[in-house]
């Protein structure tokens, strides 16, 4: 079985759930405490040993680019006031490690990951959606990774989910408990509560075969008119190499405002030297904590 070295970041989303905030800013470039949302995913997949970063862009996102690319300006300035440069080490990658492909039009998620076949080539590949945060030690992918050395397939990140909110998810079909993993047999994107085959939802992690980009050459629309990575996943369980797998951590989806404060909370309360204020300010022991909490219900921001 080939290595897993490659991983697609599709980032070419309008981000249309937290405006304005990404009027000019690429969603994935809204910050969670100190980082922007796409470090996550990139620290994450450099744990999984990923070596070849391909990013999924559209017009606009061109500050991801600039992100990961180095500054001179500003090191020269770092240098220059005694000033540590630390803080960038990671958003430096290999030269020629990152590519950039440009979906041109926004016909869904499964069209993303077809844009990026010539960089894929034909070896498994890692998927990231960077809306979905994941903490975890070892990270998300590289327990997936180790699942993927063991099983092979299409390894699926998905995690239980209340019935109502399958809507806004793939949801699986589950075909047999195998311990770490179970054996996906279909499934089904965003389906209504009534219509959901589990309480199973896709979150955003897969590690994929490249047999599922001849199946996305072909697929058509599905929900939301738009192609879908799940719809092509769905025709490849057929094989029953697909399996599903609960990763240990916790998911942030920072996909709207609430989800955004939500991570940038839990994160901070995870930060050395931060945990204490933000602590304190949570549970109302600043008096400032408590005249914010009474202004709330007459001032609009
Ligand atoms: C995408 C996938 C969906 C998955 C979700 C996880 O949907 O299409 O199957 O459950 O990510 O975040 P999106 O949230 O991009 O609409």
């Amino acid at each position: 079985m080939k290595k897993l070295r490659k991983a697609v970041f599709p980032v070419a989303g309008l981000g249309t759930r937290i405006l304005p905030a990404t009027k000019a800013i690429p969603k994935e470039m809204l910050t969670i405490v100190d980082k922007p949302l796409i470090q996550y995913a990139v620290e994450e997949a450099l744990e999984a040993g990923i070596e070849h970063f391909i990013f999924i862009t559209a017009r606009g996102k061109s500050a991801l680019e600039d992100h990961f690319d180095i500054a001179f300006e500003l090191e020269a300035t770092l240098h220059a006031r005694g000033k540590s440069k630390a803080p960038l080490a990671k958003t430096r990658l290999q030269p020629g490690s990152i590519s950039y492909v440009r979906q041109q039009e926004p016909l869904g998620l499964g069209h993303a990951i077809w844009c990026a076949r010539e960089l894929i080539g034909n070896e498994p590949f890692a998927v990231l959606l960077p809306d979905d945060l994941m903490v975890g030690s070892p990270s998300c992918l590289a327990q997936m990774a180790e699942v993927h050395a063991e099983h092979g397939g299409n390894i699926i990140c998905t995690q239980r989910i209340p019935r109502e909110e399958s809507g806004r998810y793939g949801i699986v079909i589950p075909e047999e408990d195998l311990g770490n993993v179970t054996r996906i047999g279909g499934m089904v994107e965003k389906p209504a509560p009534a219509d959901a085959p589990s309480d199973m939802a896709i979150v955003g992690r897969y590690i994929l075969e490249p047999d599922i980009l001849s199946l996305l050459a072909t697929q058509e629309r599905g929900a939301g008119g738009e192609i879908q990575l799940t719809d092509a996943l769905a025709r490849a369980a057929a094989k029953g190499t697909s399996f599903g797998f609960n990763f240990e951590g916790r998911r942030y989806d920072c996909g709207d405002a609430t989800g955004f404060v939500i991570a940038n909370l839990a994160i901070a309360m995870m930060r050395p030297g931060m945990t204490g204020p933000v602590e304190d300010f949570l549970s109302a022991r600043l008096p400032v904590a408590a005249g914010r909490a009474a202004e709330r219900s007459h001032v609009a921001l």
